[in-house]
């Protein structure tokens, strides 16, 4: 039979990349997003059924499971992609109101979709959960301490929920991306120079894809992870291999 998964933030970028490539590969996919129109796509494959909720909220979460156990009776692979990004300054009028707000979509988002998930995929005989974290989860990046804190929590409670979620079969693990081009970088939200110089300091000399970064989801969610959990796999190009001090060799001397 095949396998029933749940994307968030499905209707774009990493999550949209994710979930045709787990239809693709065999799974019946349920694409949750907070924006109707983001799941359009949908429409066009079978066997993929769009889901329209926001992930900071219990009810949706609740919701989302329960609507793919309606479809096709179980639940095997869950994978936590919905997120948010901006830029936050510590004295800013409306620091707290970001820090709040990107803290419930990245880490309370990531809590209720493994409160509810965990569970289901448990009844179903075991499964997969990959949650999305970022190398802004395991480092920090200056002016984003709201979203760096809500990674960094996302990261530390998936790894909590790989060690009291195995006993029942169900594995837990991270994929952290690095830059990759996807409307969270694009559209204006991060200056063009500011997108060179992030360019210039991955070791790979280049952004990721949504692909890549869902090829790496795809493996965590599969069986030829089956011995891996609570790991968290770094998808960034080489990005949080290098301390950050010097700038990166020239072609020549490498
Ligand atoms: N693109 C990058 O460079 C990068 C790097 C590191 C980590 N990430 C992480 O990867 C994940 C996906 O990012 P992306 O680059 O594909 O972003 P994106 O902005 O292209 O897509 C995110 C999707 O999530 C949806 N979404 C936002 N808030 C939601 C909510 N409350 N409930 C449900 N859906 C919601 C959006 O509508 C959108 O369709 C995020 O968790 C992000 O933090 C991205």
């Amino acid at each position: 039979m095949s396998p029933v998964a749940i994307v968030t933030g499905a209707g774009a970028g990493i999550g949209q990349a994710t979930a045709r490539m787990l239809y693709e590969r065999g799974h019946r996919v349920l694409a949750a997003d907070v924006a109707e129109e983001a799941l359009a796509w949908t429409t066009e494959v079978p066997d993929v059924i769009p889901f329209v909720g926001d992930v900071s909220t219990e009810g949706a979460n609740e919701a989302m499971v329960a609507a793919a156990r309606k479809a096709w009776g179980r639940l095997d692979v869950m994978v936590l992609n919905a997120g948010i990004a901006r830029r936050t300054h510590w004295t800013a009028d409306d620091a707290v109101e970001a820090f709040d707000r990107i803290m419930a979509v990245n880490a309370r988002g990531v809590v209720l979709g493994i409160r509810h998930g965990a569970p289901a995929i448990a009844e179903s005989g075991g499964g997969a959960i990959v949650v999305v974290g970022s190398t802004s989860g395991v480092r920090a990046d200056p002016e984003r301490f709201a979203y760096d804190a809500s990674k960094a929590a996302a990261i530390n409670a998936a790894r909590a929920a790989a060690l009291d979620w195995a006993i029942r079969g169900v594995r837990v693990n991270v994929m952290a991306p690095g830059p990759t081009m996807t409307g969270i970088l694009q559209g204006g939200r991060v200056s063009a120079e500011h997108l060179a110089e992030l360019t210039r300091n991955i070791p790979l000399q280049r952004m990721g894809t949504p692909e890549e970064q869902a090829e790496a989801i795809c493996f965590l969610a599969s069986p030829a992870a089956s011995f891996i959990t609570g790991a968290v796999l770094m998808c960034d190009g080489g990005v949080t291999a290098q301390a950050g001090i010097f700038p990166p060799p020239l072609k020549e001397n490498a």
